[in-house]
């Protein structure tokens, strides 16, 4: 799907944030609040929204907690984050977490070839590190890092390019480094090949807070 509902965004905003905050269970909370743009069961209705289900419950909640302080910048996503509390992304990233992810793979083997290449082996006539050095071979991530596997390569695409502008910092400066010296179509490709790979989510626990992950 192509998609381009961002103007759509204000209103699909307004609605959610509206929703009563009362006494609900984790799926209506996502239901009201986080459905229209990531579906039910984490399996996002465009390809502009990231697919969470089978992300990582650790990595889900940085990315609120960065989204609610500023450090990750997105207009709906800041404020709906600003609008749960903690123990809310608690539970709302262990309920994605344990939804199936689906693949979203390439039409183009050829190009995904290309991007499984730079997956592995990355370029290094340009500098570019092999990305499963950090986000693994399969693609399906840790606590720290992304689960890739799976991800509409149109969100992968996006992400890249605002971490290669300085756009997207709230990961320490790696993935700008990372990013630096990938060409268009390197960036095209690799993200073709990570939306067709689909292994297992890695399961972590997710009764562990935050401050608990920090080095
Ligand atoms: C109006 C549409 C919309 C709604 C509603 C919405 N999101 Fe998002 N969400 C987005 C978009 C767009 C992005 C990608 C932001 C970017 O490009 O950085 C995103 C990104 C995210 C991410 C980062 C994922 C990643 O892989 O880094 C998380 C986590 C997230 N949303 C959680 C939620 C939760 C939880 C809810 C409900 C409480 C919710 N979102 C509701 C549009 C939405
Ligand atoms: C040095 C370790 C490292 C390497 C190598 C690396 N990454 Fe990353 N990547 C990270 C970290 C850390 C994050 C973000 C964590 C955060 O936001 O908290 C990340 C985030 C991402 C995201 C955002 C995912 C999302 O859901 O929003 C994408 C896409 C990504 N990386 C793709 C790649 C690709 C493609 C490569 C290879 C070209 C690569 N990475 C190589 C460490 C790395």
């Amino acid at each position: 799907m192509s998609t381009r509902p961002s103007r759509l965004l204000p209103a699909l905003l307004a609605i959610c944030l509206v929703s009563p905050a009362a006494a609900q269970t984790v799926g209506q909370q996502v239901a009201a609040q986080c459905a229209t743009c990531h579906g039910q069961q984490g399996q996002s209705t465009s390809d502009e929204f990231p697919q969470l289900a089978g992300q990582n419950a650790q990595y889900l909640r940085k990315q609120l907690e960065d989204f609610r302080s500023g450090q990750r910048q997105h207009v709906a996503m800041t404020a709906i984050a600003q609008a749960l509390t903690e123990p809310q992304m608690a539970d709302i990233a262990a309920y994605f977490q344990a939804q199936t992810p689906v693949p979203h793979a390439s039409d183009d083997t050829l190009l995904a070839g290309m991007g499984r290449y730079i997956y592995e082996r990355g370029n290094i006539y340009s500098q570019v590190p092999a990305c499963l050095s950090c986000h693994s071979a399969t693609g399906a991530g840790s606590a720290r890092l992304p689960r890739l596997a799976g991800q509409h390569p149109h969100y992968v695409m996006t992400q890249l390019r605002r971490f290669q502008s300085k756009e997207r910092r709230n990961d320490s400066g790696a993935m700008a480094f990372v990013t630096q010296g990938l060409s268009e179509l390197e960036l095209r490709a690799v993200a073709a090949y990570v939306g067709g790979l689909n292994p297992q989510p890695i399961k972590v626990n997710t009764s562990k807070t935050l401050s608990d992950q920090k080095p």
